[in-house]
């Protein structure tokens, strides 16, 4: 193993922090208000909350319990629990090879935005200039590999000390300034009927299609099913910290922080007359109109993007941790040359992500531009079945009372019940009903 995966955190407020800057990040501020928007609200909004709290939970804290027991990469814990399971360690890596080039593509459109963000009083049109912007040939891919290469630049020279620190002070800051956006949002003249459709459910929206987007935010949105817990939680010091007490907090934010975020964007959706359907643009569509729009409105704008990129930031990197963590400890490359051998197979799937809103817009697969298409494949299957192969390997093969991660008696009962039974039987249901298999 090499010298970083014996290294350990510096406090418990630190793993904490690093654990819930991966999973704050695109998924909550972006990914969740446009998911809601397109899966009919309401009905969304309560299928994502009970999996969370049910599947998602039991998930992260069974990875995190397996990462502080192995100290391991992936690979090596489900190596662990037996040799023939060291192949997820694989899928893990092909899912962030999916998930960090399309990420990055929408961590560069930010970048744009921050730069842009004083001449958006000139805007006219928030819907066209997303659209030409995102569909230029060339400068969102200047910006993609800005920030892509931002983002490798930390782990290479490593990010223990970088990630704890930067996660100290961004994560307050997103959480006081999220707040006060959402404060000016309320205001609006028709942010009730925002909120209506946030909230109220809607039950013949319900489809097997809204039950796996769901899922599937919940596994994007709390960074589970690819090992994220498992490599962080290996850095854990022996015996300092319980697994609840670590993972609770990390939870509990990510959901508040999607909830905190559907309430700025609704609102601001429904009083600006912005296309409620415009998928992954949204939010690129409605946050600038109202800066452009509020007394000091382009200073706000300028500090939200910045918090944006810095939560996007923490989850960047985690997402290429695991794959370096994995490749140093399996390959036993050095992590300088993991580091650049990924980041160059992402700049290069990136690239045509990126222009699959340009030239590249023609060439679809299953009916949807790749970039649509990279999003589905991790989110609706990658991560579900990352999750389940976990469950079967902690439930079934290793035995879910060798982890404890309760005190408590009945909860730790429940654990093991969800992880055996509930979750895996959950993933296996929705994924049939979503190809309409029952
Ligand atoms: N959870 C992050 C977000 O909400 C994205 C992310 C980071 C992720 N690491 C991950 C998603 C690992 C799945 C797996 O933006």
């Amino acid at each position: 193993m090499t010298e970083t995966t014996r290294a350990s955190w510096g406090s418990k407020i630190g793993v904490m922090l690093a654990a819930a800057g991966s999973a704050v990040g695109l998924g909550n501020l972006w990914r969740f208000p446009f998911c809601t928007a397109q899966n009919g609200g309401g009905t969304f909004l309560l299928i994502y909350l009970i999996c969370s709290f049910t599947i998602g939970l039991a998930l992260v804290f069974a990875e995190a319990a397996l990462g502080m027991k192995t100290k391991s990469d992936p690979t090596g814990a489900f190596g662990w629990i037996s040799p023939r399971l060291k192949f997820i360690g694989g899928l893990c890596v092909f899912t962030s090879a999916i998930i960090l080039p399309y990420y990055s593509v929408v961590g560069g459109w930010i970048l744009a935005y921050i730069v842009k963000v004083f001449s958006l009083s000139s805007i006219v049109n928030f819907e066209t200039a997303f659209s030409d912007f995102s569909s230029s040939p060339v400068q969102p891919l200047i910006f993609f590999y800005i920030y892509l290469l931002g983002s490798a630049a930390v782990v290479y020279f490593g990010i223990q000390n970088g990630i704890e620190k930067f996660s100290k002070i961004m994560m307050p800051m997103l959480f006081i300034l999220l707040l006060i956006l959402m404060g000016r949002v309320l205001m609006l003249d028709k942010a009730w009927e925002g909120i209506k459709f946030f909230f109220a459910p809607d039950f013949s929206k319900l489809t097997g299609e809204t039950l796996m987007n769901a899922m599937g935010q919940v596994f994007f949105s709390i960074s589970v099913g690819m090992g994220i817990y498992i490599t962080y939680g290996s850095y854990v010091k022996e015996n300092t910290v319980t697994v609840s007490q670590l993972m609770w907090p990390v939870i509990f934010l990510d959901v508040l922080i999607s909830l905190l975020a559907g309430l700025t964007v609704f609102p601001a959706v429904f009083s600006f007359n912005v296309p409620i359907n415009a998928g992954p643009a949204l939010i690129f569509i409605t946050l600038p109109q109202i800066f452009a729009s509020i007394p000091f409105g382009q200073f706000f704008g300028l500090i939200f993007f910045i918090i944006l990129l810095g939560a996007a930031a923490t989850s960047s990197i985690s997402l290429l941790e695991v794959v370096v963590t994995c490749l140093c400890d399996q390959i036993k490359m050095t992590r300088q040359k993991a580091v650049i051998c990924f980041t160059s197979v992402c700049l290069i799937i990136g690239t045509l992500v990126s222009l699959s809103f340009g030239r590249l817009s023609g060439f679809k697969i299953g009916g949807k531009i790749l970039f649509d298409q990279f999003d589905f494949l991790a989110s609706n299957v990658l991560l579900p079945l990352g999750g389940f192969l976990t469950c079967v390997a902690i439930g079934w093969i290793l035995g879910p009372e060798k982890l404890v991660v309760f005190q408590n008696r009945a909860l730790q009962k429940s654990f093991e019940f969800c992880i055996k039974w509930l979750a895996p039987a959950s993933i296996l249901l929705i994924l049939f009903k979503s190809i309409n298999l029952i």
